[in-house]
């Protein structure tokens, strides 16, 4: 589900950008470690490609490959990532069909972003099972989202549009990342009264189980 215009504005305004660059990305960061020499790695839902330019900058991204749902946030993301080029590659396409969107194969990421879009994605186990099966064997899935209890205030309902079923708690959210067989950090976890999570999954090497 594609944002409004308050949303958009306020996603892209200064204070929302001072918190990801440096509240969420040292905090992903921490929790997830750097990225290997010569990492490959896909955003989810780039906006207007603000994060993309920090997981190339911050997390010294080797290659990005970044999808969006709505043309007009990749029309931006395309102008502020043009001195980028051959290390970006932005696609117009839905998060729970990455073979559509950008032929993603299996196994082929070393690194998996969400800076808060699978909250708009109504079937958002599917989002899910797409991380789990384009992420290589010990690739990682960091992941920063508005849960149920945040879509579910007064403001988020009155200012924003969202799915109105199918929303996550941080608790199910990490179940499902198990049950798509990723092996979550502990110190993954809720903030702010439960309404926003943020941690790292990994993909287990085969022979080691995720838990
Ligand atoms: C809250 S914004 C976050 C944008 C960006 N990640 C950021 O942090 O600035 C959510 C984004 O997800 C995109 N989106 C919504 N549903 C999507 C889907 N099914 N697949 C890919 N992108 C989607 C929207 O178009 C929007 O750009």
């Amino acid at each position: 589900m594609l944002m409004n215009r308050v949303e958009t504005a306020l996603i892209n305004s200064p204070p929302r950008r001072a918190l990801q660059r440096y509240y969420e990305v040292p905090a992903l960061q921490r929790l997830g470690g750097s990225l290997p020499h010569d990492a490959r790695v896909l955003e989810l839902g780039c906006g207007a490609g603000y994060g993309t330019e920090l997981i190339l900058a911050q997390f010294a991204a080797a290659r990005v490959d970044a999808v969006d749902l709505d043309p007009a946030m990749v029309a931006r993301a395309r102008r502020r990532l043009a001195g980028y080029q051959g290390r970006v590659r932005l696609m117009v396409g839905d998060a729970t069909d990455l073979r559509a969107a950008l032929d993603a194969e299996d196994a082929s990421y070393d690194a998996v972003f969400d800076f808060a879009i699978i909250h708009h994605v109504p079937d958002w186990r599917a989002a899910l099972s797409e991380v789990a099966r384009v992420l290589k064997p010990g690739g990682r899935f960091y992941f920063d989202e508005v849960t149920a209890a945040a879509l579910a205030t007064r403001a988020y309902r009155w200012l924003f549009d969202h799915p109105t079923e199918e929303r996550f708690s941080g608790e199910e959210f990490l179940t499902e990342l198990q049950h798509q067989g990723l092996r979550v950090d502990p110190r993954s976890r809720t903030h702010l009264r439960g309404h926003y999570l943020l941690g790292v999954a990994e993909r287990p090497h085969s022979g080691q189980e995720a838990r």
